[in-house]
């Protein structure tokens, strides 16, 4: 079944998760899905979606507060669709080459809502990322792109792959 609205809502400080947000828009587009991409702050409600794929940056262990107030706040919703969960963060090669499970409160997040999956993306740390930790991280030379668009795109295209051999809710 194709022409599902999937909503790809999405938590980032520094802009990086906002472009892996695009990329995964892109992926399920090119499948025939109509897609939204909206920051978390952003999005009044899911229930006009038929699936939902939340992704966050991770600092400190975390996700964005805002992204986990936007699984609290739209809990009920989400529960009752098909929902993906992505993380994006680590500054090394780690998420290629691993399955990095999530933090303990996204699993939290994804036990809450019976996700159908969740994935950790490598991050991006590059000049002019905001904070102070940010930037001793970037002089100390430990900043970069890590993200990879080959890997984002396969999991989007699985993503896609499992919302359109269902049928439609009614
Ligand atoms: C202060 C700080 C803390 C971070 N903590 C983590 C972390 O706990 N785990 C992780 O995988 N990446 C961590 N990162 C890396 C970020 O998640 C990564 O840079 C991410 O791509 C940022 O996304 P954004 O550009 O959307 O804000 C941290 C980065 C900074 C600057």
């Amino acid at each position: 079944m194709t022409g599902e609205r999937v909503l790809v809502a999405y938590a980032s400080k520094n802009g990086s998760t906002s472009a892996i947000a695009g990329m995964v828009a892109e992926t399920l587009r090119e499948q025939g899905l109509a897609v939204e991409v909206l920051a978390v702050s952003e999005v009044d409600g899911v229930g006009s979606y038929d699936a939902v794929i939340v992704g966050s940056a991770l600092y400190a262990g975390r996700w964005r507060p805002e992204a986990v107030r936007f699984a609290r706040h739209h809990r009920a919703d989400l529960a009752e669709r098909p929902v993906w969960l992505f993380s994006s963060g680590p500054l090394d090669a780690t998420a290629g080459e691993l399955v990095l499970p999530p933090v303990a409160g996204v699993q939290r997040i994804a036990d809450r809502l019976k996700v159908r999956g969740h994935v950790t993306f490598g991050g991006c740390l590059q000049d002019g990322a905001r904070g102070r930790i940010a930037r001793m991280i970037l002089k100390s030379g430990r900043g970069g792109d890590f993200r990879d668009p080959e890997r984002i795109r396969l999991w989007a295209h699985r993503v896609a792959r499992e919302l359109t051999r269902e049928p439609a809710t009614p």
